[in-house]
């Protein structure tokens, strides 16, 4: 394998930016290619199967654009797909939930952390075993209205503070200490939920993931001695929305991004 082979990176459309962000702060030396599959956003409230269908389809594209490792920026898929597509393929894949965890751990004081996500992750219990089996009281509350308010550039909206209200109000009742960003849309919204739920720590389990991820590659030395070529953006939605919603998310330019239809592309579900 070619140490300068791109990092694939996905989610189901802006949220895993947060991840892309932290990979060019940790590992700028990298390439990234990135899918948005913002065609079926939101994954939160699709089934298991599906989830997996579309991990089996995205993971086999990056497969075919020749990347050395794939990191799954989204929980959703990360909880419900990651346990069984990590047997199906040969590359390394990286989640974000056991980082998130870990993160957890180490910086909560009190052991009450609470979890935000969407339903599909919140129903799979990923964090709250992982949490419970160190024994951490967890507090777990699933947020639909976020991810579609990220998306559609809703940030600093009535409805978001209302949404904040209704999701967080019960987590800052029950006194948490930590609250982990369990969707990679969320840590868009830092500034909110700070103001919103006051003295908190709060975890972004993009941080430990892309760590873990230079980790491993260092570990297969794989890690890319220059970056070669741009990253390179593919969404299954619309190209020029995903590049202006990112960009006003980042702060700063994607680099070109393309539509893909992944049912041309080919795939092995
Ligand atoms: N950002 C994804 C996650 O981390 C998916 C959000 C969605 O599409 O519902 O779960």
């Amino acid at each position: 394998m070619d140490k300068c082979a791109p990092l694939g990176v996905y989610d189901s459309g802006v949220g895993g930016l947060t991840v892309v962000r932290e990979i060019r702060r940790q590992l700028s030396n990298e390439q990234i290619i990135y899918l948005a599959d913002s065609a079926r956003l939101p994954y939160g409230d699709r089934t298991p199967r599906e989830i997996q269908f579309f991990a089996r389809q995205i993971i086999t594209f990056l497969v075919s654009r020749g990347v050395k490792m794939v990191v799954i920026a989204c929980n959703t898929s990360s909880a419900l797909a990651l346990p069984i597509v990590r047997k199906e393929f040969s590359l390394p894949l990286i989640g974000m939930i056991e980082p998130g965890v870990k993160a957890a751990l180490r910086m909560s004081e009190e052991g009450k952390v609470g979890v935000i996500a969407t339903q599909g992750t919140i129903d799979s219990d990923a964090y709250g075993r992982m949490l419970r089996e160190h024994g951490v009281q967890v507090y777990s509350q699933a947020c639909p209205r976020f991810v579609p308010l990220i998306e559609n550039g809703y940030l600093n909206s009535t409805q978001m503070a209302q949404a904040i209200d209704e999701y967080l109000g019960p987590l800052r009742a029950a006194g948490v200490d930590t609250l982990i960003y369990g969707c990679t849309h969320y840590p868009f919204l830092d500034g909110q939920v700070r103001a919103y739920m006051g003295e908190i720590k709060t975890v972004d389990p993009a941080v430990e993931a892309v760590r873990e991820a230079g980790r491993c590659l260092a570990e297969m030395d794989l890690l890319s001695p220059g970056k070669k070529g741009q990253d390179l953006f593919f969404t299954t939605g619309e190209p020029e929305e995903f590049a202006q919603r990112g960009a006003r998310l980042l702060g700063e330019e994607l680099g070109p991004v393309e539509h893909i239809d992944l049912s041309v592309e080919g795939c092995r579900a």
